[in-house]
């Protein structure tokens, strides 16, 4: 039987009286690069932080056969929709994509950890931007350094929110073969995409969402029937 890199079973989750997720159940095995779709406000967004344990959910959110929150949180990368950065804080690139590479049980920057930066930062064609502070950067360059961020632990199972937002075509011709190369190595990608776009071609799947329910679920489209 295939691994499930992800398994979601009845999830709901409610602000304050408000339920915006329904008792969610999908599960996307190990290899598989899904698109989530759906108009402002199906709460696609809400999906990704509940599966990631940011907002409280009910129901039973599973990584790789383990249940939140007992998984192996190496094995996990996310790249959010929006970032807050704190004005007065002026990291360079080079620091943001290095702070990837932290976690609970690891409080010291590994060896070769600017070498590993270097390499990711040049995967999203910002190389050339190492020391410049983050938030001097153009939108879509921010979300590239993100996504050369979220890719420092190696991880099994990457979920973004809209990566193409505020992403030129050259950028996004290049996220989508940078997709590619993770599909050929086994990876496993949740993206929250608007248009399906350049990165149509790396898709195995879309779930579109409304209202916080599941309305389609398809392997095979034609090309624009899914865009909204
Ligand atoms: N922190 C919050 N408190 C209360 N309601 C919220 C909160 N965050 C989101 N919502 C509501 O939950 C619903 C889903 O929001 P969500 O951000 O998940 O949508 P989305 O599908 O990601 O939309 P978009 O395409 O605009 O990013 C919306 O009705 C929104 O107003
Ligand atoms: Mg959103």
């Amino acid at each position: 039987m295939p691994v499930n890199a992800l398994s979601v079973k009845h999830l709901s989750v409610r602000y304050g009286n408000h339920e915006v997720i329904h008792g969610m159940t999908f599960s996307v095995p190990a290899g598989q690069i899904v698109a989530i779709t759906g108009a402002n406000g199906s709460g696609k967004s809400t999906l990704l932080k509940a599966i990631l344990n940011i907002i409280p959910s009910t129901g039973e959110v599973t990584v790789f056969g383990k249940t939140k929150p007992n998984w192996d949180w190496e094995t996990l990368s996310y790249v959010p929709q929006r970032i807050a950065i704190q004005p007065g804080v002026q990291s360079t690139v080079l620091e943001v994509v290095c702070s990837g590479a932290l976690t609970a049980g690891r409080l010291f920057f590994p060896r070769k950890v600017k070498e590993i930066a270097n390499s990711k930062l040049a995967e999203v064609e910002m190389e050339h931007r190492l020391h410049s502070p983050f938030n001097q950067l153009s939108g879509g360059q921010q979300q590239r350094v993100l996504i050369a961020r979220s890719l420092m632990r190696s991880p099994e199972l990457l979920l973004m929110d809209e990566p193409l937002s505020g992403i030129d075509l050259k950028s996004a011709q290049n996220l989508a073969q940078l997709v590619g190369n993770l599909k050929a190595q086994g990876k496993t990608v949740i993206m929250v995409l608007h248009e399906l776009g350049a990165l149509e071609k790396v898709l195995d799947r879309v779930i579109r969402i409304k209202d916080g329910q599941i309305i389609a679920d398809k392997t095979q489209w034609k090309p624009g029937e899914l865009d909204d």
